[in-house]
């Protein structure tokens, strides 16, 4: 009967014959027997495989090498070794797929992070890797399982679009112009009358706009899905092609919205918690390696296990844009000239100062809200003071801004007053269309899945919570 080692580890039987096939991730030789360690993916752990010299072809002994792929059959028994209680002992192998040993990139030694995004064809036959991608398995499951729960619809905003939703202007053009000499128009401009869509279209930057749609009908919505960014940041946060989980709810305030945020995020790190613990206690081993490696005041009080426990436990702490500003001004950090950009109220909160609130001085999840409107998109609700927006982002510690969302502008007056400004009233017609017959306070977030991916797994750098990272420059594989 063919097996998946998780199911073996789940329930170990000494008498059937059992087939295991997956990749050797090492292999020692003794005297009279052959040791082989074999992973299928399904866990983190590994089977050993006992054959013995005597019995096993030569040739096949030769051809077990580390990187290959090979199908063993045998029966379990108890195991001598101290590291497991019981091994495979082999009657057959089959060599599957051959590897030449030398050649292999993956070596049985540890390789750095950034060798093995140059190889990151192979790098999910290697613990981290396997444990970072079961994880974000089981995290985006939970997203689906959360919203489901409380009621919400999955719907699919699309990935092409003639529209900026952020209106920050960092789109990819979709097109099917030839790139040389491409039709012109009068004005000496590309002609995209005649491009695919007979218009200018991008990849969208966010699935919100077509979600708020879904919600003035659907009442409670939620995408999740791939969204893309030209910005050329290249930071550990940051990537071109990422995926949000966006919800999107008639009938919530600002308040409601952050009350789900938080409970979003609370039960997705709890789920996995409770459903990858062997991942997790490898990662925790893992990140406390590092932690130590650190310098003393770079190092973090917490291990992974414990940080994400408490953010669990803990209420997340509340505070408003200008309250913010108030603590950083009254911060000994500003009183001793740490902060390399300027604090003062108005300014777009730097990944500095939102660390010293984070982990500084509130130590725990921080939720701002109701930020200066000149720093955030057009269509979040307008407070009475005439200044600020019902806009909320959630900042969590090592990570910075999680979560953005806001509170949507349902007043059409208020909302075409700001698509004036920024001139794209006429192509946002049905957008503000919304507002015009039947419109509902409404509100809605997006979360980065793989910042939150991140926080879970305890990594440094967002290129290893994803496959296959797009970033400035870099499209490989
Ligand atoms: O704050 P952002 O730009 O908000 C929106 O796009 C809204 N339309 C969301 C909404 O209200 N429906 O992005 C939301 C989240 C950020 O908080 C961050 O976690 C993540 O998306 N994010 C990125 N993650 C990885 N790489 C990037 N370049 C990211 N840009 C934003
Ligand atoms: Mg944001």
């Amino acid at each position: 009967m063919k097996k998946y080692i998780k199911e073996i580890f789940a329930q170990p039987s000494l008498t059937e014959e059992i087939i295991v096939e997956g990749w050797v991730r090492s292999k020692r030789e003794s005297a009279q027997v052959v040791f082989v360690m074999l992973n299928d993916g399904s866990c983190l752990k590994n089977l050993q495989i006992v054959l013995s010299l005597e019995n096993t072809d030569e040739n096949i002994i030769k051809r077990i090498a580390t990187g290959a792929c090979i199908a063993a059959k045998g029966t379990l028994v108890a195991s001598q070794g101290k590291e497991q209680a019981f091994e495979m002992q082999a009657n057959t192998i089959d060599i599957l797929g051959e590897a030449d040993a030398e050649k292999y990139p993956l070596q049985p030694k540890a390789h750095s992070m950034e060798y093995l995004r140059d190889i990151a064809h192979l790098r999910s036959r290697t613990q981290t890797f396997g444990a970072i991608f079961r994880i974000r398995h089981s995290l985006g499951f939970a997203v689906h399982q959360f919203f489901h729960q409380e009621g919400f619809f999955y719907w699919h905003s699309p990935i092409i679009t003639a529209s900026d939703a952020e209106g920050a202007g960092e789109m990819f053009r979709v097109s099917t112009l030839p790139a040389e000499n491409p039709p012109m128009n009068e004005e000496k401009k590309v002609n995209f009358k005649e491009d695919f869509f007979g218009r200018e279209a991008h990849l969208t930057v966010s699935g919100q706009l077509e979600a708020e749609l879904g919600a003035l009908g659907l009442g409670k919505v939620y995408t999740f899905g791939p969204t893309f960014r030209a910005e050329n940041s290249n930071t550990t946060r940051h990537l071109a092609e990422f995926w949000m989980i966006e919800p999107e709810m008639a009938f919530f305030d600002i308040k409601d919205n952050m009350d789900l945020a938080e409970k979003f995020l609370k039960y997705v790190i709890q789920f996995a918690l409770d459903n990858n613990a062997e991942d997790l206690a490898f990662l925790n081993e893992r990140f406390e390696k590092e932690n130590k490696a650190k310098k003393k005041e770079e190092q973090a009080e917490m291990n992974l296990l414990e940080k994400l426990n408490f953010v669990v436990a803990q209420e997340f702490e509340r505070i408003s844009y200008t309250e913010a500003i108030d603590i950083l001004l009254n911060s000994n950090y500003h009183k001793k000239k740490k902060f390399n950009f300027e604090v003062k109220w108005g300014i777009d909160l730097q990944s500095e100062h939102e660390r010293y609130l984070v982990e500084k001085h509130f130590k725990k999840p921080v939720i701002i809200s109701d930020y200066p409107k000149e720093i955030k998109a057009f269509y979040m609700k307008q407070n009475e003071d005439g200044k600020t927006v019902r806009a909320m982002d959630i900042l969590f510690p090592g990570i910075g801004e999680v979560v953005g969302g806001s509170q949507r502008e349902e007043n059409y007056e208020k909302l075409k007053e700001r698509t004036d400004a920024m001139g794209i009233t006429e192509q946002l017609w049905w957008y503000l269309e919304t507002r015009q017959f039947g419109t509902a306070y409404h509100s809605g977030f997006g979360a980065g899945f793989e910042r939150l991916v991140l926080f879970v797994t305890g990594m440094g750098n967002i290129r290893d919570v994803i496959p296959f990272p797009r970033t400035p420059k870099n499209a490989e594989f």
